[in-house]
């Protein structure tokens, strides 16, 4: 028996309909595929600024449809080249690293040269005879911020009685990393001409609140009244000093003069409540930044080869009732 003609024209439809969703579908799959890959090996999660630095990245790539491979190291640069080997092996597109320390690069970058994968720096700075083993660094230009730390220190200096000196402890980041040595140098560099400011110390609390207060401890113990300044090279290690200072008794922000960078939203609350003298900013929302990079390093377009975040310094002196809020 014929089937009735409209019943062969609803088939054909319906088999049309049927073929046109499985290409749709194919279609979804090879568009993932096809979306860029990037290794983003993170150095660890000492702070608060690091954790905005990773939610920052992950955020960026969830909006930019950007397949994330995201590997955390736990403050081990053995982990972090482990992590940048297994990128290659993987045949990421572009990869992407927060160096823990500024040294001891070169040969895993020269394997993801050869392997042809573009890299880009992030935050930290590495040291290296060949540019041509990274394609960009983007981040803060921590030399700035060390001067703006000793900019500040200057004009305090300069609303005080003329006879003033200043002792300075200086609690600095991870040794050998770039924003240690970076914010020294500024800060050191800034104060120089002024010998009223004298340095009396510099300890390494490793960017983390439990060190800083360690820290803190034993220079209170070994300066007592002597220490006048506190000059943190990180919000996190501040939290810990400002414990250690309430445990001798002593009220941050007057009987010692408190100057942190980063700029989380907890540093700037305290320098409103008077706790804290100065927080230079540093920001962590760079992950924005790398997408687009990634996706150019991609397309095979031209990238600008140092990209330095815009920022500024927090005072005393400032009005902060209509700052936004930090978002870190
Ligand atoms: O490299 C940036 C620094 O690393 C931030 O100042 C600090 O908080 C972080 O751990």
């Amino acid at each position: 028996m014929r089937k009735p003609r409209f019943l062969v024209i609803l088939t054909v439809l319906t088999l049309l309909a049927i073929a046109l969703a499985g290409c749709s579908n194919q279609t979804q799959e090879e568009k993932k595929s096809d979306a860029l890959l990037l290794g983003f090996s993170q150095l660890g999660s000492e702070s608060g600024w690091r954790i905005g630095n990773t939610k920052s990245v992950q955020e960026a790539a969830e909006a930019a449809g950007v397949r994330l491979m995201l590997e955390n190291a736990n403050q081990s640069q053995e982990k972090q080249l482990t992590a940048l080997r297994s990128f290659i092996a993987y045949r990421v597109d572009v990869i992407a690293f927060s160096p823990i320390v500024q040294e001891g690069w070169d040969n895993v970058l020269r394997e993801a040269k050869e392997a042809g994968i573009p890299v880009i720096i992030e935050d930290r700075t590495i040291d290296t005879d060949d540019e041509t083993l990274y394609a960009v660094h983007v981040g803060s230009d921590f030399y700035s911020e060390g001067v703006m730390a000793g900019e500040y220190l200057l004009k305090k200096l300069s609303t005080l009685p003329p006879e003033t000196t200043l002792n300075v402890v200086e609690l600095t980041g991870t040794q050998g990393s770039s924003p240690m040595l970076l914010r020294s140098a500024g800060f050191r560099d800034t104060v120089a001409a002024e010998p009223r400011i004298r340095i009396l110390d510099s300890v390494s609390g490793d960017f983390m609140i439990s060190k800083g207060k360690e820290c803190v401890r034993a220079m209170l113990e070994k300066y007592g009244a002597e220490f006048q300044v506190l000059f943190s090279h990180n919000d996190a290690m501040m939290y810990g000093a400002l414990d250690a200072f309430g445990e001798y008794g002593l009220t941050s922000g007057k009987d010692v003069i408190v100057i942190s960078v980063d700029g989380e939203q907890r540093a700037i609350d305290l320098l409103k409540e008077g706790k804290v003298n100065c927080v230079v900013e540093c920001t962590p929302m760079l992950g924005e930044a790398i997408m687009q990079i990634a996706r150019d390093l991609k397309d095979g377009k031209p990238v600008e080869r140092e990209i330095y975040s815009s920022e500024r310094a927090f005072t005393e002196f400032d009005d902060l009732s209509r700052l936004a809020p930090r978002g870190y």
